[in-house]
């Protein structure tokens, strides 16, 4: 069997990685095939579902390749999950302070199957669950799937300098536990907003979760992505007052390297929790269902190519700020520069008031500007001003995205 770490992969400077993301152009992207530049054929510039147009590192590009070369496409060898662990360890030990048994961590598919399981299988049965919102949009799906409500929390909104600063409700989430709800779905760092949450408001909640006895579901697959010289992301599960019996997290590398396609995430939890996690037959039958290229993609990644992850951030960070701007310079729009994530979420309630925008506004600005986003209500109901617009990509693809939706606001 191949080890990445015994064939290195070759290293690139940020200079030459910089260089090649300004030159990439809109008709690269799209001849490489991925979904995000396939799926929306009317739109100029593809800016909507979570993927990168940044590649990956090369170090997992190299892993993968030798994998390949072996044939490496079976079942999971212990070997394979092992090492891939044990890097996850590796890399919440260094970049987040948090020191984690190995026992209690696991291998996933993806982290919507973790949530799926647990939501059916640990949630006391037709208990609501709560959705901090905006939202990830398959947040709001999944407990109608599973014939649960969703209670919708709004996030507060504040007045920042030149846009909102949003925040969690938490009197609006303790509400939600006092009503009955099973579960919260905590996505921190969170998007579409971007925000990284705060000590302060990840204590608030373990103090809630404890209180209700409601289940805090930590999406964390995010984390990888928090920008240069700003909040430091803190895991939910490492707080004090977590109670590990509610407490489960689950993360991947499929944001911070891009590799979602490759299908290996991790589960998180410890105590009761993990007890239960693994007595239970649907939720211990997930770590079956990762896959080898997704975990030997993954080992490569946290402990080879955080250099790699650590130049686009500090890219992603430079073009945030640039279009932040120019889109704050719109009349009629405003957006946070957030503090993690490559997405930014714009309010054209303006726009819309004055009449520039007619209809839902992601469809309209795909129409007239030819620029695809995702529609702010497709993240929460009280967002249909909104679009979610994402921004890892080139800087010159990113320019020519503003352009167009300056120009279609004009
Ligand atoms: C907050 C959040 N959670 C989960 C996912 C999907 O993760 P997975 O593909 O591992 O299910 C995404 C993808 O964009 C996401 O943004």
């Amino acid at each position: 069997m191949s080890q990445s770490s015994s064939r290195p992969a070759p290293s690139l400077t940020s200079s030459d990685l910089f260089a090649a993301f300004d030159a990439l152009t809109p008709g690269q992207a799209r001849a490489r095939g991925s979904a995000k530049w396939t799926e929306r054929p009317n739109a100029v510039i593809s800016a909507w579902v979570a993927e990168m147009d940044l590649g990956t590192a090369p170090a997992v590009t190299a892993a993968l390749r030798h994998a390949v070369d072996d044939a490496l496409f079976g079942y999971m060898p212990t070997p394979v999950w092992r090492a891939c662990r044990s890097a996850v360890i590796d890399f919440h030990r260094d970049s987040f302070g948090w020191d984690i048994p190995e026992e209690d961590v696991s291998l996933l598919p993806d982290v919507l199957s973790s949530l799926r399981a647990i939501i059916s299988r640990m949630t006391r049965p037709g208990s609501p669950i709560i959705a901090p919102t905006p939202a990830y949009m398959p947040f709001l799906r999944i407990p109608g799937a599973l014939d649960r409500e969703v209670i919708e929390v709004p996030a507060l909104r504040g007045d920042g300098v030149s846009a909102p600063v949003w925040s969690l409700d938490l009197e609006g989430i303790e509400t939600a536990m006092a009503a009955g709800a099973g579960l919260l779905m905590l996505c921190n760092p969170w998007n579409p907003v971007g925000r990284v949450l705060s000590a302060a408001e990840l204590d608030a909640v373990a103090e809630l979760s404890a209180k209700h006895g409601v289940i805090v579901f930590a999406d964390e697959i995010h984390s990888s992505l928090v920008l240069p010289g700003g909040a430091q992301h803190i895991c939910y599960a490492s707080r004090p007052g977590a109670d590990p019996a509610l407490t489960f997290t689950a993360t991947s590398a499929s944001k911070g390297w891009n590799i979602p396609g490759l299908h290996c995430a991790q589960l998180i939890a410890s105590g009761q929790a993990r007890a239960r996690f693994n007595a239970d037959p649907l939720c211990s039958s997930l770590p079956g269902s990762a896959s080898i290229l997704g975990a030997i993609a993954t080992t490569a990644a946290l402990a080879e190519g955080r250099g790699w992850n650590e130049a686009v951030r500090e890219y992603l960070r430079g073009t945030l700020e640039t279009i932040t701007g120019r889109l704050n310079g719109i009349d009629g729009a405003s957006v946070t520069m957030p503090e993690a994530t490559y997405l930014t979420w714009i309010d054209f309630s303006g726009a819309l008031a004055d009449g520039r925008i007619t209809g839902a506004p992601a469809e309209f600005l795909e129409r007239e500007a030819g620029v695809s986003m995702n529609e702010g209500v497709t993240f929460g109901s009280d967002y249909a001003a909104f679009c979610r617009l994402n921004l890892a990509t080139g800087r010159g693809i990113a320019d020519e995205a503003a352009d167009r939706i300056t120009a279609a606001l004009a």
